[in-house]
């Protein structure tokens, strides 16, 4: 099977889902990335893993991603913290066949403008005693597709949001690899 994982940042998501499956001959990786700066790229060379770079702008250009989608046979996509909006058209070639990973307790904290730190200083803003991470269905609503997984972790009350990006970043590397090979597993022996 051919995985695509979309990310825009520093991708430590993205590096540890494909070092998960290295050892394994049934799964091929690409990365795909939208932003020319970000780290998930020098993760992309360090694992040997192709990566396409698209600006900003042209990353679903018809004669870009959905091209490059169909060219490698992509047959699953993995969102990591990806900060772009999954087009119709992309949506409707992958029906239940892209997943997200939210730095929360979906639908509390999620939505429009809700990533990575935003999320977490929200979380603690709001005086919350747990967060999590939710891994879920991509659908045309920002974070709003069936969830699949969720785990929490305890915030007490000296915890501050980047403590609480710590605890949930544990979560992230523990259980987004394990989710991800699950669907997998699922799809290959539909
Ligand atoms: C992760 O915490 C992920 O949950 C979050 O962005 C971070 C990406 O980190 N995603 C979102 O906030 C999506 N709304 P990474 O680039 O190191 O994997």
């Amino acid at each position: 099977m051919n995985i695509a994982i979309f990310a825009s940042g520093s991708g430590s998501n993205a590096e540890n889902i494909i070092r998960y499956f290295s050892s394994s001959q049934l799964y091929h990786f690409y990365v795909f990335c939208n932003n020319p700066k970000a780290f998930v790229i020098e993760r992309a060379k360090r694992t040997d893993t192709p990566c396409y770079i698209f600006p900003r702008k042209d990353f679903f250009n018809a004669e870009n991603t959905p091209l490059l989608l169909r060219e490698k046979n992509i047959d699953f996509i993995v969102l990591a913290g990806f900060l772009q909006k999954i087009p119709d058209e992309i949506l409707a070639l992958y029906p239940r066949k892209i997943i997200n990973i939210h730095p929360s307790l979906l639908p509390k904290f999620g939505g429009k403008g809700m990533y990575g730190h935003h999320v977490h200083e929200a979380v603690k803003a709001a005086g919350e005693t747990r967060s999590g991470i939710t891994i879920h269905y991509v659908n045309e609503v920002y974070d709003s597709g069936t969830i699949i997984f969720q785990a929490q972790c305890d915030i007490t009350p000296n915890d501050t949001p980047d403590d609480i990006a710590q605890k949930v970043h544990i979560l992230e590397m523990e259980h987004y690899p394990k989710v991800t090979e699950k669907l997998l597993k699922d799809l290959n022996t539909l």
